[in-house]
């Protein structure tokens, strides 16, 4: 099924990665993607996707189902629930001053942890277990139709379904309130949230995404298996951080972590979180971004500009 959201893998990379190129064509994608993306190297960005799911202009603009007052908890409909440790509050301090949960988060050094602090958050718990069982039992229905897709035209993708959804219900309502705290006033997430299920020997290589079709967040919450996501610098591949994202957790690229790095979901071979290993089984993500900042008509015509050598604009916060 046709999905926007994922759209935003697609399309333009930072002409600073490595063969900074528009994979725009199709063949090109598909031809052009490196069955295993060593850590550095761009992964695939097939445009196909992006062009075939290009987000309405001005949709996101009409505010949707997105009330940035939930993300306060104070919006309509189900708030935490009573009781609810995980929910409680859980929204707040996440944005660019928020510190990560520093056992969830290792860098290749202490200078580019310090680089990343506020850009490359995660928080463990963010998710309760009732919002969790809820969520996946209103998805579950959804995505169970779907076959899981393999070697499929999205190089930078392998072994997953997914879906996107505008609509939820109590639990998705309260999970996705908190989530809007994570994104710079006036630039609040899309309403239509891309749900990415990932099948146990699946994996999300190397990327950037799309800077036509994605601002400069991106929020995802992490359900069922735990999973490493790891960021590369485009320019220095020596230099990474590493998320460990346990089920229920929250992590937000944002800035510098979000534009000047690819981020992957590691396979389960090479799922490792230092000397850790992270068996990956079958893991689910809710991910949240905003629209680039001039989601025109014209917007392609930018990002083309921004390919050819000019770097991006500076994420506005
Ligand atoms: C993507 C992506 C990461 C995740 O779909 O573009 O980077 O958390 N997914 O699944
Ligand atoms: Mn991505």
């Amino acid at each position: 099924m046709p999905s926007r959201s994922s759209g935003a893998r697609g399309g333009a990379v930072r002409p600073a990665c490595p063969a900074p190129v528009l994979r725009g064509e199709r063949g090109r994608c598909a031809a052009g993607v490196p069955r295993s993306s060593p850590p550095g190297r761009e992964g695939a960005l097939c445009s196909r996707r992006a062009l075939r799911l290009r987000p309405a202009p001005g949709m996101h603009r009409a505010g949707g189902l997105w009330r940035r007052r939930r993300a306060g908890g104070g919006g309509a409909g189900p708030g935490p629930r009573p009781g609810d440790g995980a929910a409680l509050g859980a929204g707040a301090g996440l944005g660019p001053g928020a510190e990560a949960d520093p056992g969830l988060l290792r860098a290749s050094s202490p200078e580019v942890g310090r680089r990343l602090r506020g850009l490359a958050l995660v928080r463990g718990a963010f998710v309760s277990s009732g919002e969790a069982a809820e969520l996946l039992r209103e998805l579950e229905p959804v995505l169970g139709r779907r076959p899981y897709q393999f070697d499929h035209w999205d190089g930078a993708i392998c072994g997953y379904r997914e879906t996107e959804r505008a609509r939820w219900g109590g639990a998705g309502r309260a999970v996705l309130g908190r989530v809007a705290a994570a994104f710079p006033p006036g630039r609040p997430p899309l309403p239509l949230v891309h749900v990415l299920d990932l099948h146990p020997r699946g994996h999300v290589r190397p990327h950037v995404d799309s800077v036509k079709f994605c601002g400069c967040t991106i929020a995802g919450v992490s359900l069922l298996s735990p999973s490493v996501l790891r960021l590369v610098s485009c320019r220095a591949p020596g230099q990474w951080l590493e998320l460990l994202l346990e089920p229920g957790s929250l992590y937000v690229l944002r800035g510098a972590a979000r534009y000047d790095f690819t981020h992957e979901i590691l396979r389960d071979e090479e799922s490792f979180f230092g000397g850790r290993r992270v068996p990956r089984g079958r893991r689910l993500a809710l991910i949240c971004r905003n629209a680039p900042p001039d989601t025109t008509p014209d917007a392609l015509g930018d990002s083309l500009a921004f390919i050819g050598g000019t770097a991006p604009p500076a994420a506005p916060q």
